[in-house]
């Protein structure tokens, strides 16, 4: 609680004075009829929180200097937990989430507009698309509306977004601690689908052997949902279906990453589905590993992954070129960025709570320098696919391979060396 309770005065430091912040936890989402989607919680919420239930919402008050931090969460209900479980309620939430006070959540609105009498400034998210819109909206709207009959006084509204998630993008030790985690258990899951491949079975049957691998490890959630790629599968960057068999002579491309206490593993592993790898898939695996062990070895302080991928790219157009499956000029090739036919995503993004990770990684044109605490993907890729215009025996090729660091002082940590990627290694696990 610590921890949590640190990131909320760090977060005030930055506040104006008379003001307030406000950030709503995720909604539960509708599966079907009276069932519910497996609930997530909002992870600038949790982060500032660790608190996991829907319905909820903190405010942090900064007044004449002195800052507090009141939680609105569902009340205690005998029936409601019978039927679907337990709840916090009020008093553990200020014990046990070290709250300054916490009210029910049915009373927000009434409370909101006492708490904000004298408040200049409020901080809210700017949304896209969430399901908590709506509700924020409608408060904030309300407020906005007072603030024009004059009983607020409120009559600035700020975005709390750039503050909050530029704190979440360097790693504090007990982050660092729990990356660890998810990186090894992610490995693992990925280690198991290697031994358990076999020709005929259906791409959702590995997927299945992934995610049990997570749970063995400690962890029910999945960070996204599970790609498995047979053949020519692996050529559709985000494939969920699913839904076919895996043959014999083919690769399947595993991109799978487990969520341990909130926190993501991102990781993509391709390897042959009988086990060994033919010919050609071996030189589009090495290439592609060629250039993932070279963009590792660049991470460091103060260079983009922007720039890390234009020397990347250049390896990779040297390589395909020497193949015969780019043609022409290097430097040109470059120019016309050429290599964007196989190879068509970045090289990697920020990973954290979420698993494309929020911060401000800059514009095109001046990049994010890479700083100590940051994580990253680093994840190069190839996809050449049955319609491309090559020679016919590169044709269903699709390979990425994808780890997660820590950035260091003089280099990167990586979370997800646990499971093999070399040639030999892969092929050693496989019939081991
Ligand atoms: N798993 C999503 C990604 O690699 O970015
Ligand atoms: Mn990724
Ligand atoms: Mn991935």
């Amino acid at each position: 609680m610590t921890e949590f309770n640190t990131r909320r005065h760090l977060f005030s430091n930055s506040m104006l004075d008379n003001s307030m912040a406000i950030f709503p936890a995720n909604e539960e989402l509708i599966r079907s009829n009276d069932t519910e989607f497996r609930f997530r919680q909002n992870s600038d919420f949790y982060y500032l929180t660790g608190f996991n239930e829907p319905e909820a919402c903190l405010l942090l008050i900064k007044r004449k200097g002195l800052i507090s931090s009141v939680l609105f969460n569902r009340r205690k209900d005998k029936t409601a937990e019978i039927w679907h479980g337990y709840r916090l309620g009020q008093a553990a939430a200020v014990t046990e989430l070290s709250m300054d006070q916490a009210f029910a959540i049915d009373e927000l609105e009434v409370i909101l507009a006492d708490l904000l009498t004298g408040i200049e400034t409020v901080y809210y998210p700017v949304l896209s698309g969430l399901s908590l819109d709506t509700r924020l909206q409608t408060i904030l709207n309300k407020l906005r509306n007072k603030t024009r009959s004059g009983l607020i006084a409120t009559n600035q509204f700020l975005n709390w977004q750039p503050q909050l998630h530029e704190m979440r993008l360097f790693k504090s030790d007990a982050e660092k601690e729990l990356m660890r985690k998810a990186g090894e258990i992610s490995a693992l899951g990925h280690v198991r689908a290697m031994q358990q491949c076999k020709p005929g079975m259906w791409e959702f049957q590995l997927q299945l052997e992934v995610e049990y691998e997570f749970a063995r490890q400690g962890t029910r959630d999945i960070a996204y949902n599970s790609i498995v790629a047979g053949g020519n599968n692996a050529c559709i960057l985000h494939y969920t279906e699913n839904d076919k068999q895996l043959k014999d002579g083919d690769l399947v491309l595993i991109d799978a990453g487990a969520e341990y206490q909130g926190y993501a593993g991102d990781i993509t592993r391709t390897f042959p589905v009988n086990g060994r790898f033919t010919e050609e898939q071996a030189t589009i695996y090495q290439l592609v590993l060629d250039c993932q062990l070279f963009a590792l070895e660049q991470v460091k302080p103060n260079i983009s992954v922007l720039a890390i991928n234009k020397l990347v790219v250049r390896k990779m157009c040297e390589g395909l070129l020497a193949l015969g499956i780019l043609q022409g000029d290097l430097e040109t090739l470059l120019q016309e960025e050429k290599h964007k036919d196989f190879y068509m995503h970045g090289l990697g993004h920020f990973i954290g709570l979420d698993v494309h990770d929020v911060g401000n990684s800059g514009s095109i044109e001046i990049p994010r320098l890479l700083e100590k605490g940051m994580a990253i993907t680093i994840e190069p890729g190839l996809y050449i696919s049955n319609d491309a215009d090559v020679e016919d025996r590169w044709k269903g090729i699709g390979v990425r391979i994808e780890d997660d660091v820590i950035v260091t002082e003089t280099g990167c940590e990586i979370l997800t060396s646990a499971v093999p990627k070399s040639i030999q290694d892969i092929e050693a696990l496989m019939h081991g």
